[in-house]
């Protein structure tokens, strides 16, 4: 088994490396943004054929033969020798990659949720052309991937939500710390904000449609602090299907890589006698307004979706960079998406186009301009 591992600098790639090196699987190629220190580790250890960088400077200073850019991460994304391609670039930097490698009819681990929520019509369409296939890694959908085995289509989907670091309320200033420390899950900075925002629960409610090809109104969410069950089949009868798993990321990880087999636990396993309890509280669009947005995107033309993705990475950028309040995330979001002519976007470069516009219309607002 070989691999490809784009975005192996991040979480999500160190702790499939992990795996990668506890299960022997071979490592044939590495894709790193900017943590070059972190990156020649990697190299060291598993001296893999393939490395890519996202800048020239860096790759000139790595050695020959150094891939960068774009063409780095499409290179990486389809190579021909890899058996699955695992992608955990964050942000929109993961939607061309994902694109290359359905096209080229790759196994794919998908960590990235950014290119669902903004391509996913696109992205769905050409892997059902080249018989690609998606295995989602997040860890609501790597659920769903196998609750989706069982023989019948449940009448709704349910994912849950952990409600991030302010379930219980905020604090009167909300600092960059409040955000970034969530109660379970280790994850990088943006998708921390996401969490927080509940803007990545938002996203996950479109990834799961294109996933799993689900209307809209078939998909739901649940907040569940402790995040044992990552989601839930309702059936037609009533009765109610749970997956449940100890909350870390290296279970559906290594689940993706061995699939279709199962290795020896990588984490804790759940013991329920441990369990004190499991708490389920409704996740109402009036509490929770990023969840109001993630309905109106899954039920919406996806030029709204690839616009708004394009508008929260540049609030959550401003606000990491101390430009933007806590609060002032979802209303930028709010405000870039009310002046939004829907369509449907043809191809990846107008998905782009969106995205470029969501992050230009909420830098304006972010700067008060109009
Ligand atoms: N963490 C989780 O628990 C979790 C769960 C579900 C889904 N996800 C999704 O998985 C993805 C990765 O999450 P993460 O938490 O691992 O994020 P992360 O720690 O921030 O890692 C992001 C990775 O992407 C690389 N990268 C960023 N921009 C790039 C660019 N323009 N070109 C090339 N490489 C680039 C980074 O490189 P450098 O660090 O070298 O710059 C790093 O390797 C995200 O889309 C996230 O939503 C994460």
């Amino acid at each position: 088994m070989k691999i490809s591992v784009l975005g192996s600098t991040g979480v999500i790639g160190s702790l499939v490396l992990e795996i990668a090196e506890k299960e022997k699987i071979e490592v044939i190629g590495l894709s790193a943004g900017r943590n070059i220190k972190k990156l020649r580790k990697q190299v060291k250890k598993f001296s893999p054929q393939y490395i890519s960088v996202k800048r020239k400077e860096d790759a000139e200073k790595i050695g020959k033969n150094i891939l960068w850019g774009k063409e780095g991460l499409k290179t990486l994304a389809t190579l021909k020798k890899a058996d699955l391609i695992v992608i955990a670039v964050s942000g929109t930097a993961g939607i061309l990659p994902t694109y290359e490698a359905v096209r080229a009819g790759k196994r794919i681990a998908l960590a990235n949720k950014e290119s669902l929520v903004s391509a996913g019509a696109i992205i769905m369409e050409e892997a059902r052309k080249n018989g690609a296939e998606i295995i989602p890694i997040d860890s609501e959908h790597n659920s769903l991937f196998q609750l989706f085995f069982y023989p019948e289509r449940p009448e709704k989907v349910i994912i849950t939500a952990s409600g991030g670091p302010f379930l219980k309320g905020k604090p009167e200033k909300i600092r960059i710390e409040d955000v970034l420390s969530h109660p379970v899950w280790h994850m990088g900075q943006k998708i921390t904000v996401d969490s927080a925002t509940l803007m990545n629960k938002a996203f996950e409610i479109v990834e799961a449609r294109w996933l799993f090809s689900l209307e809209p109104e078939r998909i739901s969410v649940l907040i569940h602090p402790q995040s044992i069950v990552h989601s839930i089949f309702k059936m037609k009868d009533g009765a109610l299907i749970a997956h449940m798993s100890y909350p870390d990321m290296r279970i559906p990880i290594q689940y993706v890589l061995l699939y279709p087999k199962r290795g020896e636990p990588p984490s804790m396993t759940l013991d329920l006698t441990q369990v004190r309890k499991l708490e389920f509280y409704a996740a109402s669009p009036e509490k929770f307004p990023a969840l109001g947005i993630g309905y109106k995107m899954v039920s919406s033309p996806s030029s709204l979706s690839a616009l708004i993705n394009g508008a929260n990475d540049e609030a959550v950028e401003a606000f990491l960079k101390k430009k933007l309040d806590f609060e002032g995330i979802i209303d930028v979001i709010i405000n870039v998406s009310n002046k939004h002519r829907f369509y449907e976007p043809a191809s990846i470069e107008e998905v782009y186009q969106l995205v470029n516009e969501g992050r230009q219309r909420a830098e304006k607002i972010i700067e008060g301009g109009k």
